[in-house]
């Protein structure tokens, strides 16, 4: 018997883990999609490397500390993690100008931000996932006020993690999006996935973009650079 699908988005199928109370099985898909889905391919392979890479992440996250919703890697394209409510929120760290804020407010590809840049973008597909402000925030989700900052905290020690483990593979980590969700506890974690989908990483050496971008942009091979990314993981860390 298949585990009953409660929900499927762009990227990822949500099933109800069988005979695990709490638990979700994600399906990584093939499917890409840029620009609020107005842009669609299929990739052979990628439910399977974004599945490898992100469970990679989660499992260092969690060597250092952060609390996610990832339990275990099952199968290629699957993995097992904490049921979540998700909290409707697309939390975006930027240490590097790129995407859409060179265009929003006219600031110059490459510009490094010390301290680093978090955005909060409302996730609702209709509307296109507008940015937003804290008040914002707080009237659209059922996050208090303090929760909002340990929201913002967490992204920014998560951000110091990643940015020491792309380092360690060569890789500039530009700016990436996060989600996190509520447990059945009420606690607050990591959750949704960390991927070249959700990350800009670009060599640090020759600034070769290694993410989604080479899709959205139309400038390279979408599964040569997630294959490249999940070989360094795989033979550094
Ligand atoms: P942006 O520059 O388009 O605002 O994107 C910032 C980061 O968030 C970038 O690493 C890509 C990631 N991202 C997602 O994961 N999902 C999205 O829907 C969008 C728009 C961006």
């Amino acid at each position: 018997m298949k585990d009953v699908l409660l929900y499927e988005g762009k990227a990822k199928k949500v099933y109800q883990a069988k005979g695990k109370q709490n638990q979700l099985v994600l399906a990584y898909k093939n499917d890409a999609t840029a620009f609020n889905g107005e842009k669609k391919s299929s990739f052979n392979g990628k439910g399977r490397l974004n599945n490898e890479i992100s469970s990679k992440i989660f499992n260092l996250l969690h060597e250092a500390g952060v609390e996610t919703h990832f339990i275990d890697r099952l199968s290629e394209t699957e993995q097992l993690v904490y049921q979540t409510e998700i909290i409707p929120l697309e939390v975006v760290v930027r240490n590097v100008a790129a995407g859409s804020i060179t265009k929003r407010l006219g600031i110059e590809e490459k510009t490094p931000f010390h301290p680093p840049l978090v955005e909060l973008f409302f996730k609702d597909d209709e509307l296109g996932d507008p940015l937003i402000n804290d008040q914002h925030a707080l009237f659209l989700s059922s996050i208090t006020q303090d929760e909002l900052q340990e929201i913002k905290d967490k992204a920014l020690e998560i951000n110091q993690h990643l940015t020491r483990i792309f380092q360690c593979i060569g890789i500039t980590l530009v700016d990436f999006k996060l989600e996190f969700g509520r447990l059945t506890d009420g606690s607050i974690v990591l959750a949704d996935e960390v991927s070249p989908d959700t990350c800009r990483l670009w060599d640090i050496n020759t600034s070769e973009k290694l993410d989604k971008d080479v899709f959205r942009q139309g400038i390279g091979d979408l599964i040569q650079v997630y294959e490249e990314i999940l070989d360094r993981l795989e033979e550094k860390v």
